[in-house]
């Protein structure tokens, strides 16, 4: 029996199993038999939005509700009504073949938090001096609508009206057409969103999605800042033309050129020490006697700052550039996503670290950065923000083998809620 292990009773257990059955629960909610996936303003979508509205409601939420993003809210009041909450959250979208922890399992951590201090008020006379809101954002990934955070930059007040219109899905429906047919009225999206004046921090628990944890034997970690995030369409521009009649000297192969933005996408990543990612690839007309015309490549970049991830990105679109000249080719670049690098606050930072030593007795827990993005990138705009890293199997995520440990489960539950204490005695 490990130190950290011989902290948890059973009543931990019996919370971290109904964790895990709930992350099962979401994780049945797909619009594939064969894989999950969960996008924005779907069937799905609301039917996880039901789901945690009924598990929040269990959980005595003073109230519940969706608000005009598609974002599931539960409230749990102070001391009195009204009094500026400590925001806690994450999301309840996917990626296509997505495992069953990224988001849904900080929900759920939320929802149980929430639960144990509801309990505490009724049972133990907590005063709390703030009030509590558990969200389940309804667009982390940005799968269906291509930008990401639509749920949290809802939240924070930083929606942009464009995007109704102008964020159409691969169906053809606009952003708009699907918030009305998910019963939101576009108009009252404002209605969403929480003022500085209203919330005192927020506190996010994630799966860590790398291998960091894992291979130094720790459970739990505290993160110290978000990396930045640019995405990008690029579209490669040739002419399809018949794969066996047209000599070398009159081709202008679309593909053949996006392979090499491909390469420089990875080559002036690894050497400036971001990451970048060509995710996905469309190539028109798609037969293999034509000539490829058009090509659609998806490019994820990231750095740990906002200056490293922009001068990357302008290496990439240099070697692009020479390479579409050098080939008799267009190149088009629309951003579609752009969140800027983001540190956590340091009272917020210290109090998950004081909620890991309180579980684990680690006088120091590990700090490190996340390479992936959260919805706590963009509540930052809003207040400060705090994120708790749980350890998953292998470091896998965005993939279905996606796995954490009961017993992480269980000691992240403790220290998450021991941080949240910590944030609310800040506040007192
Ligand atoms: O892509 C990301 O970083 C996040 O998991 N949405
Ligand atoms: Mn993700
Ligand atoms: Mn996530």
């Amino acid at each position: 029996m490990t130190a950290t292990s011989s902290v948890l009773g059973a009543t931990d257990r019996e919370d971290a199993a109904r964790v895990l059955a709930r992350c099962d629960e979401l994780g049945a909610l797909s619009s594939r038999p064969d894989a999950l996936e969960r996008v924005h303003l779907s069937g799905e979508h609301a039917a996880a939005n039901a789901l945690v509205a009924g598990w929040l409601r269990a959980a005595g939420a003073t109230s519940t509700h969706v608000d005009q993003a598609g974002n599931v809210r539960g409230r749990l009041e102070g001391r009195e009504p009204g009094l500026p909450a400590l925001v806690l959250g994450s999301h309840l979208d996917t990626v296509p073949d997505a495992g069953r922890y990224d988001g849904p399992l900080g929900v759920v951590l939320a929802v149980e938090v929430l639960a144990r201090l509801a309990r505490a008020q009724t049972e133990d006379g907590l005063e709390m001096p703030c009030a509590l809101e558990v969200v389940g954002f309804g667009d982390e990934e940005g799968v269906r609508f291509a930008t990401a955070l639509l749920g949290s930059r809802a939240l924070a007040g930083s929606w942009d009206e464009t995007w109704w219109d102008g964020l159409v899905d691969a169906g053809g429906t606009s952003l708009r057409a699907a918030a009305e047919a998910f019963g939101l009225d576009p108009a009252r999206v404002g209605e969403a969103a929480l003022r500085p004046e209203q919330v005192v921090g927020y506190l996010e628990t994630h799966i860590e999605q790398g291998p960091l944890l894992e291979e130094a034997d720790l459970p739990l970690g505290v993160v110290t800042g978000i990396a930045g995030a640019r995405r990008f369409r690029v579209t490669v521009v040739g002419e399809a033309r018949h794969a066996g009649g047209t000599p070398w000297d009159r081709r202008r192969d679309a593909l053949t050129g996006a392979a090499e933005v491909v390469l420089a996408v990875e080559r002036e990543a690894r050497a400036a020490g971001a990451v970048a990612t060509t995710g996905w690839a469309r190539v028109e007309p798609g037969a293999l006697n034509v000539i490829p015309g058009r090509v659609e490549l998806g490019v994820d970049l990231r750095a740990e700052t906002d200056a490293l991830r922009d001068a990357t990105w302008d290496a990439v679109l240099l070697a692009a550039q020479a390479t579409c000249a050098a080939r008799a080719l267009t190149l088009e670049v629309e951003e579609v996503h752009c969140a800027p690098a983001v540190a956590c606050a340091p009272r917020l930072a210290d109090a998950v670290a004081a909620g890991i030593t309180a579980v684990t007795g680690e006088p120091a827990p590990r700090r490190l950065p996340s390479w992936a993005g959260h919805d706590a990138m963009a509540v930052a705009g809003l207040t400060d923000v705090g994120m708790l890293f749980v350890r998953c199997a292998g470091g896998i995520s965005h993939a279905p083998g996606e796995s954490v440990r009961g017993d992480d489960v269980a000691l992240a539950l403790d220290a998450f809620e021991a941080a949240v204490l910590a944030v609310v005695s800040q506040v007192g």
